[in-house]
């Protein structure tokens, strides 16, 4: 499973990548906001920066929401790095521009997704990435890992290429349930990834063999 960090964070995204686990990061508008990324020179550099943290895709999301300025947006989003995928919305206009996208060689990730009826349009579409947001599902009493698997059963059935990207991962616990049902990546805080590091008894055997090692020298 791919590991992304879902964050604008230029310290979190380095932080993780030093970590040596990290396949690529997701931003959104308002993970740019929160980092007072704003006004659309300003935005695109933002993109860059990170790209140059990291080795792996880096999704930049469209705020266009009409077919025609979702592609000029997008296509100018891809020219930024190689490591762009364009972030595309799941509406109408959003499912034409990822077939659009997808006929022109432009990676994408279709933001958004709360269904599996969504999910199955998005590979229709050719979508790279499909984002189905587990951590909002369960916000409002609904199993959003029963979506992962659902999404996972019905790709395996027809052997769509669409990689399942787990979106709106909240903690670890998230993290380790999106593995074993197979999602190809999950998109995170750095505090879902830091926390798989975590055992007590990891912490309590270090010590023992520290505090024996000192004894002996
Ligand atoms: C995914 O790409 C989204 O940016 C993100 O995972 C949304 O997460 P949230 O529901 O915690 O805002």
């Amino acid at each position: 499973m791919k590991f992304f960090i879902d964050t604008a964070n230029l310290d979190q995204i380095k932080e993780a990548q030093e970590l040596g686990v990290l396949d690529g990061v997701t931003t959104n508008p308002s993970l740019m906001a929160k980092e007072g990324i704003t006004g659309r020179n300003n935005i695109l550099k933002h993109y860059v920066d990170i790209c140059n943290i990291v080795e792996g895709d880096v999704s930049a999301e469209v705020i266009a929401t009409e077919f025609k300025e979702m592609v000029k947006e997008g296509e100018e989003l891809a020219e930024l790095h190689e490591q762009i995928v364009v972030k595309v919305p799941m509406i109408k206009d959003g499912v034409k521009a990822l077939k659009y996208f997808s006929d022109n060689g432009i990676r994408t990730n279709c933001t958004l997704v709360f269904s599996v009826g969504q999910a199955l349009l998005a590979a229709k579409a050719g979508a790279t990435y499909v984002s189905p947001f587990i951590g909002r599902l369960d916000d409002i009493s609904t199993d959003g890992l029963n979506l992962i698997a659902e999404i996972r059963h019905i790709y395996d059935n027809y052997a769509f290429e669409t990689q399942i990207l787990a979106a709106s991962v909240r903690h670890t616990m998230h993290v380790i349930d999106c593995a074993k049902i197979g999602a190809d990546v999950m998109t995170g805080p750095l505090s879902s990834i830091e926390g798989l590091l975590r055992h007590p008894l990891t912490d309590s055997g270090l010590e023992k063999f520290l505090a024996d090692y000192k004894k002996g020298n």
